[in-house]
């Protein structure tokens, strides 16, 4: 489904004029790399509509305190990057891409190689060895053959997703595109409010989404948290993209904050369980 954008001028999502979604991605000088992971709530969709607000900018540097699957910042390819996450195995993996990572673990679409695999990366963790090479290409082969390219882990710090059945799988072993790409980016792993912020970054912010009507976020991200992410976004005096799901409370929260608000319709639905309603996300803008 192709994503479409609408736009608030004044208070209240009731009143939203129609405004044309982009036509294409606009054509790159720099072809750009995919992602590397499959991550749960990759935004490369969303890439026709952040290029316009980059485009003009791109001498700042990026900041991401969310990037998970770093389909953002593939996509806008910045030279400078700041990119953070709290899950630091996803950040140990990009720094040995930033190294131009080649991997000689056997890797196959088999049920017993998976399982051997993860208990050899559970084994690394517990003897303190996952940032290491070994820990980094287990980690890629975890995510691609494992369920739906989750990143669990039970209550003794063992990751537990199991194998993922897909038909096909495709593998990257030699991972030396990404080298320099990455050359100028740096990757923390921290909580998105101690990320150093110099003034004039660009911030592009994706938080888990806002889940209404449950007491517990996924991923460990409450309300408190969307609360706070918003006023440490206020803090920042260079351009900030929010993105996130368009929950009457998310909108609301944004709107009294200021922000001007750009709605898109995702390229997924509400519920898997039969509901085909788009599902509406939001990007609140400010100092753009
Ligand atoms: C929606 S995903 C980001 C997806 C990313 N924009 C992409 O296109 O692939 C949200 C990310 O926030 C991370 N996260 C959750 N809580 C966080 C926190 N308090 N500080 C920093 N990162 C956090 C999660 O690990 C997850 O990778």
């Amino acid at each position: 489904m192709k994503p479409s954008v609408t736009s608030s001028r004044r208070k209240g999502s009731a009143d939203l004029r129609d405004l044309p979604a982009p036509r294409t991605e606009p054509s790159m000088k720099v072809p750009s790399l995919r992602p590397p992971l499959k991550w749960a709530g990759g935004k490369r969709w969303q890439l026709p509509h952040l290029r316009p607000f980059w485009m003009t900018r791109t001498h700042r540097r990026l900041v991401e305190p969310f990037c998970g699957g770093l389909a953002v910042a593939l996509g806008l390819a910045p030279e400078r990057a700041l990119l953070n996450d709290i899950n630091p195995h996803v950040v140990d993996f990009y720094r040995w891409l930033k190294r131009g990572l080649k991997t000689a673990v056997p890797m196959k679409n088999d049920e017993s190689l998976f399982y051997s695999h993860r208990r050899r990366f559970n084994e690394l963790l517990a003897a303190g060895r996952g940032t290491g090479r070994e820990a980094a290409a287990l980690f890629y082969y975890l995510n691609r053959t494992g369920y739906n390219g989750l990143c669990r882990f039970n209550r003794r710090g063992e990751f537990n997703v199991p194998f993922g059945r897909y038909a096909r799988i495709p593998y990257t072993r030699d991972f030396s595109p990404y080298r320099r790409v990455l050359s100028g980016w740096e990757f923390t792993s921290h909580d998105f409010e101690d990320l150093p912020l110099e003034k004039g970054d660009f911030v592009y912010a994706d938080p888990p989404y806002d889940v209404e009507f449950t007491q517990y976020a996924k991923e460990g991200f409450s309300w408190d948290d969307q609360v706070r992410l918003v006023e440490w976004l206020l803090t920042h005096r260079g351009p900030v993209v929010l993105s996130n799901q368009a929950t009457e409370r998310i909108v609301r929260l944004y709107e009294t904050a200021g922000f001007r608000l750009l709605f898109l319709r995702a390229p997924r639905m509400i519920s898997c369980t039969g509901d085909r309603t788009p599902a509406r996300e939001v990007l609140a803008v400010r100092n753009i």
